[in-house]
């Protein structure tokens, strides 16, 4: 891995936002050094406020850091960038559109053959086949989730940046998430850089996972996940790096305490 292209760079890194009061600064973060090479899915976890999300928008391009500089694919980030795209929650779809208008949103300027083989190739691959005609208002949410990420793959963009994509589904559907988003990143070889506060979820899909601080954030530790994919949620080895990246936040999960980090 450590001669990998690297696809994203941040060093030094430190965000400030306004405060309420008049000159006050809030600390976000500070020193965050990450590194992330192409094709490589790292989870990004830390306590409830601490800037993962901040950190995600200086990479995609939608704010600025306040020092240090932040590169994708070898240029520093000046803005969003269509080849790297966002993946919301479910609400990111337009409701305007159906399942196939979504999905080909970002082809519009390719031919009609083109898109139409596109967007059939993915609306398979995430298994939406018979709802191309449907709108998201007609579909579940883990259904309208799988209409995002098919919509950033057909768009071809070489990564995705996710945001606690699957936090507002319901259990099962959020296995049965990561066990396609993990499939999809094997079939695509993107590069994804994937934020969420649970440790478990990141365990499960991660080659890295990159344990951020409590605010001002740093990066306080790296935990490379070595394990055959699909994981066995019991192996020694699933459990030894989940209990770690737990202990790392400052919480004992056979203590009986907190179960999660909010
Ligand atoms: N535009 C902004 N202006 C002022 N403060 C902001 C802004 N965006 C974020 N913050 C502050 O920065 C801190 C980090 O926010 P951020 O959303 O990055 O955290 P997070 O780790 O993603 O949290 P969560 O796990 O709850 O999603 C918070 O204290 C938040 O209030
Ligand atoms: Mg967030």
């Amino acid at each position: 891995m450590d001669n990998a292209k690297t696809m994203i760079e941040v060093r030094d890194c430190w965000k400030s936002f306004p405060g309420k009061k008049a000159g006050e600064q809030v600390h976000v973060l500070e020193r965050v050094n990450l590194d992330v090479h192409a094709g490589e899915f790292v989870c990004v976890v830390g306590p409830s406020g601490c800037g993962k999300s901040t950190l995600l928008n200086i990479i995609g391009g939608f704010i600025k850091e306040t020092r240090g500089t932040a590169k994708v694919a070898g240029s520093p980030v000046n803005g969003p960038d269509p080849r790297r795209i966002f993946v919301f929650q479910e609400n990111g779809v337009f409701p305007w559109l159906t399942v196939e208008e979504n999905i080909g949103f970002g082809l519009m300027s390719k031919s009609a053959a083109h898109r139409e083989e596109r967007v059939a190739h993915y609306i398979g691959m995430v298994g939406l086949t018979g709802f191309e005609k449907s709108y998201p208002r007609e579909l579940s949410g883990g259904m309208r989730q799988r209409v995002e990420i098919a919509r950033a793959l057909a768009a071809d963009a070489e990564v995705l940046y996710m945001d606690e994509p699957f936090g507002a589904l319901d259990f099962l559907t959020r296995l049965k998430m990561r066990a396609d988003l993990i499939r999809i990143w094997q079939a695509e070889k993107k590069t994804i850089v994937f934020v969420t506060h649970d440790i478990e979820e990141a365990v499960q899909l991660a080659d890295r996972v990159v344990v951020m601080s409590k605010r001002p954030a740093t990066v306080a530790e790296e935990v490379k996940i070595d394990l055959p994919r699909p994981r066995d949620l019991d192996s020694p080895g699933y459990l030894g790096a989940r209990d770690r990246i737990f202990a790392i936040m400052g919480m004992d999960v056979h203590g009986g305490g907190a179960g999660d980090p909010r």
